[in-house]
């Protein structure tokens, strides 16, 4: 694969030059194949080469933080109610593997800190902050002080929707990276636009909707990286690479990884002619 430099976005953007370029990341574990959200997802993206997994950290009603994407538990396990209002003894004796199939029946709920446990010295893990409906909750320094604790504060990015919960997190890990999520609209782009000098980011996390060739020239000037989400289908990630995207999420590692290895030898051939 060809490795290409880029000067700015080595001085600026901290530890994310470790990453390679463009960076797979297993979206919600690779969850094309497994349950989303379940140590049997982040293990199967461990094995089919993914550089790094991405989760959803919230936090259940006795404050511990778990890995799950929807505020309820209701689509993705046997059990019913706001994971707010459960408290995790409760959320563990929930099955979160049946939903997908039956082969994965006994899948738990994980908590952060055993996927950290688990995953964090393999491969790289973004974890977005989810307290979307109360952001004003304890989840930055909770999922600080688990990173500190775990000593992987050189193997996470953390990313969120919400850019003052960044802020937050600046202030307990100030050279973690983080990745801004932009949702797909205009809001997303507009919110960008305006606020981007007052919030504390190393990446832009776009929905692939709104990415351009020009949107990722504008966010590489300042120094920044370009991760997209969520990208399953080979066009869609073929194009990203032509427009030189630093990574992608995607629920089918496999694929991604195929078709980056085959981009980069179409382009070398290229070059050759
Ligand atoms: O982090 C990328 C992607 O996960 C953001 O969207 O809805 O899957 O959390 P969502």
């Amino acid at each position: 694969m060809t490795a290409r430099p880029n000067r700015t976005l080595l001085i600026c953007n901290g530890m994310l030059h470790r990453l390679p370029r463009p960076t797979i990341f297993a979206h919600r574990g690779a969850s094309a194949y497994a349950p989303e959200n379940t140590l049997a997802a982040f293990e199967l993206a461990v094995k089919q080469g993914a550089h790094a997994i991405e989760l959803d950290a919230k936090l259940c009603a006795d404050g511990q933080v778990v890995v799950i994407h929807d505020t309820t538990v209701d689509r993705t396990t046997d059990g019913s109610g706001r994971v707010g209002d459960l408290p995790l003894e409760a959320l563990r004796e929930l099955d979160a593997g049946e939903f997908f199939d039956a082969s994965f029946r006994g899948e738990r709920i994980p908590t952060l800190s055993e996927v950290l446990e688990s995953i964090g010295r393999r491969l790289w893990i973004n974890i977005e902050l989810t307290n979307y409906t109360t952001p004003n909750d304890a989840l930055p320094a909770k999922a600080a002080e688990l990173v500190r604790h775990h000593g992987l504060q050189e193997r996470v990015i953390f990313s969120s929707f919400n850019p003052l919960t960044l802020n937050r997190m600046k202030k307990e890990l100030p050279r973690v990276p983080k990745g801004w999520l932009i949702a797909p609209g205009s809001w997303g782009a507009w919110s960008w636009r305006l606020l981007r000098g007052y919030i504390s980011h190393e990446a832009v996390h776009p929905a692939s909707q709104i990415v351009s060739p020009g949107w990722v020239t504008r966010i590489h000037l300042q120094g920044r990286r370009v991760h997209v989400y969520t990208v399953n289908r080979v066009e869609e990630i073929k194009r990203l690479l032509d427009w030189d995207v630093d990574g992608i999420f995607t629920d089918d590692p496999l694929l991604a990884l195929q078709v980056v290895q085959e981009h980069a030898f179409d382009k070398d051939t290229e070059e050759e002619t």
